[in-house]
């Protein structure tokens, strides 16, 4: 068990639990987290020493943990899961849609210690809803907002403002008489790093695909023991708590599940 020590208000529905422990971890990679008696959900590692965790109040477990206060307890075991891999070689964009920051700010740490070139694009439905972007700038790293109300940065989703931002500037100094073979490369040189509703990861997917990007995208699924026993996260032939979160375009190529099924808690297949 390990005890709560700080706890931070991100946004509306966030909050960020810091506990006396460290995990040895990487990034991408999540936690079972335990509160007795209520239950025990799978998480993002948002930092490593000491384990810190940010979670959105969305059902009963949530609910429970976003009232604690510091000086209670929780369990945990962990690290699970396949982490991201750095491309040392490629520049990195971090897409991240609602808690997918927390896991994506500890991965912008590694990369930029790495020397690797780091953009962040995080999207929300509205402004207030941006979580870690101020970490982020606090990190100096390019950040791309987008909110679907339009309250802040680009309107509509994280992928308009990639286009918008990222891949339309370059297309047109790949085109004008004055660009340099570094800049045409640059557009593809990318790999995408990617957590949040799968509906952006499909749209990541498709958008990597149009422009040769390799992509490495967490992906979500409902889990019960988080290490290949009970099936119920499984995707297709994945099984995501093992051969994830973390899976590449080419994993998530022709999985009829991606985008569209997940199993509930009963394990019936469901609708996304
Ligand atoms: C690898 C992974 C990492 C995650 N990281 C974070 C994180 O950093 N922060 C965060 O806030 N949330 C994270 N989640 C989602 C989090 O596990 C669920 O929000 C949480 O389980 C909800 O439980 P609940 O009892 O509050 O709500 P419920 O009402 O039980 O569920 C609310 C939603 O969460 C999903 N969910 C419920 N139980 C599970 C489960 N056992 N496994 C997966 N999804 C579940 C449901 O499908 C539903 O969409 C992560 C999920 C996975 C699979
Ligand atoms: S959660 Fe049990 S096999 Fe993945």
């Amino acid at each position: 068990m390990s005890r709560i020590v700080d706890i931070r208000r991100e946004t509306p529905l966030v909050k960020t639990f810091v506990l006396d422990c460290a995990i040895d971890a990487e990034p991408g990679q999540f936690i079972l987290l335990w509160l007795p008696g209520v239950d025990e959900k799978p998480m993002s590692i948002a930092g490593m020493n000491p384990l810190t965790v940010s979670v959105a109040r969305v059902g009963p477990m949530t609910i429970a943990l976003h009232e604690l206060h510091v000086g209670d307890v929780v369990g945990w075991r962990g690290p699970f899961g396949n982490p991201f891999r750095l491309e040392p070689e490629r520049r990195a964009l971090l897409v991240a849609g609602g808690y997918g920051s927390a896991p994506l700010y500890v991965l912008a740490q590694y990369a930029l210690a790495r020397g690797i070139d780091v953009t962040v694009a995080i999207g929300a439905r509205v402004a207030d809803e941006l979580l870690y972007a101020d970490k982020f700038e606090a990190l100096g790293v390019p950040l791309l907002l987008s909110t679907n109300d339009g309250s802040r940065g680009v309107p509509g989703f994280v992928t308009d403002a990639i286009r918008q931002h990222f891949i339309e500037p370059l297309s047109h100094e790949r085109t004008s008489s004055a660009a340099s073979a570094t800049d045409a490369r640059s557009l593809h040189n990318v790999t995408v790093y990617a957590c949040g509703p799968e509906r952006m990861l499909v749209a990541l997917h498709t958008l990597c695909r149009q422009y040769g990007w390799n992509g490495q995208l967490s992906v979500e699924r409902y889990m019960k023991c988080g290490f290949g026993i009970c099936g119920q996260c499984a995707l297709d032939d994945i099984l995501v708590c093992m051969d994830g979160p973390v899976l590449t375009l080419d994993q998530l190529d022709g999985k009829k599940d991606f985008g569209h099924w997940h199993r509930g808690p009963t394990g019936r297949r469901m609708p996304i």
